[in-house]
């Protein structure tokens, strides 16, 4: 039978507690990976997995959390740096805070996430990174001038990084959800919602396993083998 390929592979998965990395969580053990995920707190954690408590946004933390990972799960193939957060306002309002905040998280939280883990994926000449960004990061969001920021930043990080990493058989992409029905999206006001809605050809917002099958397809070494610096959209034909 044919398969993704991902039995027995080590995949860590940042923000894995809730919403999409939940899903990319559940999707990935169901396909026979060993999978460790991130949380801010232990409440947050699933039985029986491995979470590991771990900020973004500390490079110490998230180096310890790599050590972790392979301790006790053995080499990293696939990283899913997902975790992300947003504090939406005009331009105008925006504080230095709320800019530094999300960029922390969004942007270097995706650098911390991956440095620890990349050269040995090197040295063993295979993996893949699968970044999270965002509709808002494509074509832009009103209210998310830091976060759509962030999220097309990761857009040339997986680009480029895609150009250096081909040479060690390592492969970089993204994910860009639309709008999918989590936590992030849970506070819009329902008049809001109704006209996103109205903009979505599919006439709903996504679902976070709508997103963990995109990021499974990418970490694929067997179904996305040659796919590297790309941003594959789960979108609904919000935006093509
Ligand atoms: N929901 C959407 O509509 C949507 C759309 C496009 C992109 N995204 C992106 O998808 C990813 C997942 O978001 P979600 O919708 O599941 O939201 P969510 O708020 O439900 O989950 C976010 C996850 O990130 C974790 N996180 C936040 N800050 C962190 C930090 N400093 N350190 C460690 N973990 C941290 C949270 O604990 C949580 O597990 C994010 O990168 C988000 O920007 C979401």
């Amino acid at each position: 039978m044919a398969s993704l390929g991902l039995e027995d592979k080590v995949i860590l998965v940042t923000g894995g507690s809730r919403g999409i990395g939940a899903a990319i969580v559940n999707l990935l053990e169901d396909m026979g990976a060993k999978v460790a995920y991130t949380c801010r707190n232990p409440s947050e954690s699933q039985n029986g997995k491995l979470a590991i408590e771990a900020d973004v946004t500390d490079l110490a933390a998230m180096e310890a959390a790599a050590q972790k990972v392979e301790d006790k799960l053995g080499p990293v193939y696939g990283v899913v740096a997902n975790a992300g957060t947003n504090k939406d306002n005009f331009y105008t309002k925006l504080t230095p805070e709320d800019w530094d905040a999300v960029s922390n998280v969004n942007l270097k939280g995706v650098n911390h996430t991956i440095k620890p883990l990349i050269s040995g994926m090197y040295e063993r000449g295979e993996g893949s990174i699968v970044c999270t960004s965002s509709i808002s990061g494509e074509r832009g969001n009103v209210a998310q001038t830091n976060y759509a920021a962030t999220k097309a930043a990761i857009i040339g990080l997986v680009k480029s990084l895609s150009r250096e990493a081909a040479r060690y058989g390592v492969r970089a992409n993204a994910v860009a959800p639309g709008f999918i029905d989590t936590d992030m999206t849970i506070a819009l006001p329902d008049k809001v919602k109704d006209k996103i809605i109205a903009e979505i050809p599919f006439r709903r917002f996504g679902k976070p396993e709508d997103v963990a099958w995109a990021v499974a397809f990418l970490l694929s070494p067997v179904a996305s083998n040659y796919v590297t610096g790309e941003v594959l959209r789960v979108n609904g034909a919000h935006h093509t």
